[in-house]
């Protein structure tokens, strides 16, 4: 793999599904993997097999149809877990065990109640553990947003000479600032004496809003793995949204000068498909999959898009997965979105000064309507005809 490529970890099945009311049976969840699949994504964290007997059985399902994808099952630093994982795993082409252990003064003390020296000891035999199993294993720091770097660095040198092959930095609450988030990932890949032996990765909440900003920040600073989910469904807040950090990737490779290997016109059905599958709507201005996202109402930029795309738009609509961009009618719009969408339903008037009228009614109508659409616009211009 070249050090430009960036992996893509999807986790829509896994931390997305513990967004409250999204959960899936074994049969959706197998369609939105195959969807992932399809879009090329490198890794699927399918479930956690040990959750439920339910978790267990989509993970074995997922595992065995999907080939082209790495599947991935989450596992607590524990034995009865990581065998779990394994067993759910068997039939994957390519498998990885993820395992986690929580590194924050905060979760050692109160949640754990473990010292840090045990929280290593319990971490490296995990990881020793989930090796004998898989080659592919994942060691993550829950809580690596609050925790304390000189013992980040202790444990995954720990992990790493245990045999984890991905180290995966947390900010499982939400707490990160880029600048800062960046710095972390710069000191522990400086600082870490066998840091080149893994691939490091982030996966970031989004409780201040901050989760694709903080895993670009950290993809810049060295990162190479991202951890995220369609439509950014997770926890509380959610994750940092697949669609959002593989087309800044994209548009913005002058800046970040790495790549994925997902084809982006897969984003908007898949989007699409969650959506459909857990009942969670987009929002309209959601960024890349929303139905506003490449709609134009203003005169002034229906003008400029008409003249060229590239004055209001930084991606094709259609790389995205939709049909194309959208003029919406409205009382924004201008002259020029209103003769080009005529013309586009076939009607030309004979005048400018014909134009002119019909031009003044739709004005006054979009003033009463939110969005006009193309049947109201026929009626507008055969008002307009019949009334000479
Ligand atoms: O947010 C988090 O810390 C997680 C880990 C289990 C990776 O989801
Ligand atoms: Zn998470």
């Amino acid at each position: 793999m070249s050090e430009n490529q960036v992996i893509i970890f999807d986790t829509t099945l896994r931390d997305g599904e513990q967004s409250p009311g999204a959960s899936m049976t074994r049969e959706e969840k197998l369609r939105i993997a195959r969807a992932l699949e399809k879009m090329r994504v490198d890794v699927i964290e399918a479930g956690f097999a040990m959750a439920s007997p339910g978790d267990f059985e989509s993970v074995k399902n997922i595992a065995g149809h999907i080939k082209d994808s790495t599947i991935c099952s989450l596992a607590r630093a524990l034995d009865a877990d990581i065998e779990r994982a394994a067993e759910a795993l068997k039939p994957a082409n390519s498998a990885r065990i993820h395992t986690f252990i929580a590194t924050s003064p905060i979760h050692m003390q109160y949640k754990l109640r473990m010292t840090p020296e045990q929280v290593i000891d319990q971490a490296v035999h995990a990881v020793k553990h989930a090796r004998n199993y898989v080659d592919d294993v994942e060691f993550s720091c829950e809580d690596a947003g609050r925790s304390e770097l000189d013992f980040l660095c202790r444990i995954i040198e720990a992990a790493i000479s245990a045999g984890a092959k991905t180290i995966n930095i947390p900010d499982t609450v939400g707490y990160a600032i880029p600048h800062q988030f960046s710095e972390t990932i710069l000191q522990l890949l400086n600082r870490i004496p066998n840091a080149d032996k893994a691939v490091f990765s982030v996966h970031c909440h989004n409780d201040l809003g901050l989760a694709v900003a903080n895993s670009l920040a950290a993809i810049a600073s060295g990162a190479r793995q991202v951890e995220c989910t369609i439509n950014g469904l997770g926890e509380r807040a959610g994750n940092a949204s697949l669609e959002e950090i593989v087309m800044a990737i994209k548009t913005r490779y002058d800046l970040l000068n790495v790549d994925t290997k997902v084809d982006t016109t897969q984003i908007v059905p898949t989007s699409r498909l969650v959506s459909s599958i857990t009942g969670f709507s987009v929002q309209p201005n959601k960024a890349i999959v929303g139905a506003n996202a490449f709609a134009h109402e203003a005169g002034i930029h229906q003008d400029g898009v008409l003249k060229h795309r590239e004055t209001y738009e930084i991606m094709r609509a259609e790389d995205v997965g939709w049909n194309a961009n959208k003029m919406v009618l409205g009382k924004h719009s201008g002259r020029n979105a209103f003769r080009a969408r005529l013309v586009e339903l076939g009607i030309e008037f004979e005048s400018d000064a014909e134009l002119a009228v019909a031009f003044g009614k739709f004005k006054e109508l979009a003033d009463k309507k939110h969005e006009i659409y193309d049947e109201d616009l026929q009626a507008l211009v055969s008002d307009t005809l019949h009334s000479e």
